[in-house]
């Protein structure tokens, strides 16, 4: 395939010469003469582990070329991939002005190119940029539309400086964000053969994905340091700490606990998170992350409360009420939380939760629920049913199948339903259903 790269820095040169060595003919474009001299005699424009040697070889296949001239590159190949900077602006935002300005070039040269063309975005990007402001520009100054005269694509780069060829030779997995299928066949061509799953989606979810994953990272290290911080102050030795936390494939490293849904509560998360800042404090050790986690978790409680309040529905029905679905436990829940506000607020509230029988409840979980809705009893029914013929407004806090499929009878065509957890078809539901974060 002929394909030119725009942006020669870590991520464009190391495309460049893996895809020259994969047989492909490539041009590589930059703003930086001095980044296309070195290329010309097949040195690399980067210091990473095998790029010396791999230039080098390139340079003798043929295979790759250099130029400045952009509109001799988009019409010499049949894909373009982006991979210019998108460095921080002084206020934190992302500065777009180097993609912006080649959007431009790019499309007054293709106003000169009767083919269409691929132009596949590899610069990380703020989500929206693609569709909102890149192919606009392309649209206006090529005179053409997308999807027919040409096609875009969000394609994230997962490489790591220090090990980019073994990582583009091995990706964690081959994202496409495309609206058509043009970009998915020609980029299936060209990085199907690599290990990993190859995943067609949206252009913006590609996006953002490329977000969630190095703050994600950054979450991690983070993680990492304060708990070796916290160790430190201890005594403990943090790498076994770490070893052994890594070593949990069922919670830790995981998809457990990494889906959207209501906040955290129950008898150990909130009551073990608070003694570790406290300990923290008695070694004079800062864990700034650690102690952004409870607040974080309250915003989470708050947002659900104002889905409620701003429906304007007075009797409210909560469906659940112990901290997460199958226990009985209502230490910390969430649930008791939001259920506290209605009430503060003189709402009208009723609750079912098939696991929560007042007679039943015993010791600690007890006091607390009597301590924070002293009148429970008065408003807990056995039968889901009541409660939703007693509400206008259902706060969904259980997202077991049984519940939805108990409910979907019920449910009148004037209730707002609040899901905090994303429960199962959701859509078969009647009323006007309001997600929290879906
Ligand atoms: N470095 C990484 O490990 C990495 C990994 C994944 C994603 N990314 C993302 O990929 C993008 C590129 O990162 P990088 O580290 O390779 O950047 P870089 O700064 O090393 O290289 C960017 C290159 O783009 C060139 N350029 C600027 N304007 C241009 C124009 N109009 N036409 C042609 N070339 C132009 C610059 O001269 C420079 O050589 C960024 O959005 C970055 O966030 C980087």
């Amino acid at each position: 395939m002929n394909i030119s790269i725009f942006g020669l820095g870590y991520v464009g040169a190391v495309s460049l010469a893996c895809l020259a060595r994969d047989g492909h003919d490539v041009i590589g474009i930059d703003v930086d003469l001095a980044k296309l001299a070195l290329i010309r005699e097949g040195r690399t424009p980067i210091v990473e582990e095998g790029m010396v040697e791999l230039m080098r070889d390139v340079a003798v296949s043929g295979r790759a070329s250099v130029t400045d001239n952009v509109q001799a590159a988009v019409l010499g190949s049949e894909i373009s991939m982006i991979c210019v900077g998108t460095p921080s602006a002084a206020n934190g935002s992302q500065d777009q002005s180097a993609l912006v300005r080649l959007a431009h070039d790019l499309g007054r040269s293709l106003r000169e190119k009767s083919a269409s063309h691929v132009f596949v975005f590899r610069s990380t990007m703020v989500p929206g940029t693609v569709e909102d402001v890149l192919t606009p520009i392309i649209e206006r100054e090529s005179g053409k539309t997308n999807g027919v005269g040409f096609h875009v694509a969000f394609q994230p780069e997962f490489l790591r400086e220090g090990s980019s060829i073994r990582d583009y030779d091995k990706p964690p997995f081959t994202i496409v964000g495309a609206a058509t299928e043009a970009p998915v066949a020609a980029l299936r061509g060209l990085f199907g053969h690599l290990p990993g799953d190859f995943v067609q989606t949206s252009i913006r979810t590609a996006e953002m994905l490329k977000y969630s994953c190095n703050n994600f990272h950054a979450l991690k290290i983070t993680f990492a340091n304060e708990t070796a911080r916290l160790c430190q102050g201890l005594g403990v030795d943090p790498f076994e700490v770490m070893d052994l936390l890594s070593r949990d494939r069922q919670l830790n490293i995981s998809p457990a606990y990494l889906k959207p849904g209501f906040a955290y509560g129950g008898s150990c998360l909130p009551k073990d998170l608070r003694a570790t800042i406290h300990l923290a404090k008695m070694c004079d050790v800062d864990l700034p992350m650690h102690g952004a986690i409870a607040a974080s978790n309250r915003v989470h409680v708050d947002h659900a409360i104002a889905k409620v309040m701003e429906s304007g529905k007075r009797r409210i029905g909560m469906v659940g009420l112990s901290f997460k679905t199958g226990t009985d436990d209502l230490r910390e829940s969430p649930l008791v939380q939001v259920t506290e506000h209605f009430i503060g607020k003189g709402l009208d509230v009723l609750v079912y939760d098939p696991e929560v029988h007042l007679s039943k409840l015993l010791g600690a979980n007890r006091r607390f629920i009597e301590q924070h809705v002293p009148h429970i009893g008065s408003l807990l029914r056995q039968e889901l049913a009541d409660v939703v013929s007693g509400s206008d407004a259902l706060v969904l806090g259980l997202n077991d199948r049984m519940t939805v499929d108990l409910l979907r009878p019920l449910v009148r065509d004037d209730h707002v339903i609040v899901d905090l957890v994303g429960v199962p078809e959701r859509e078969s539901l009647r009323g006007r259903y309001v997600g929290l974060c879906w």
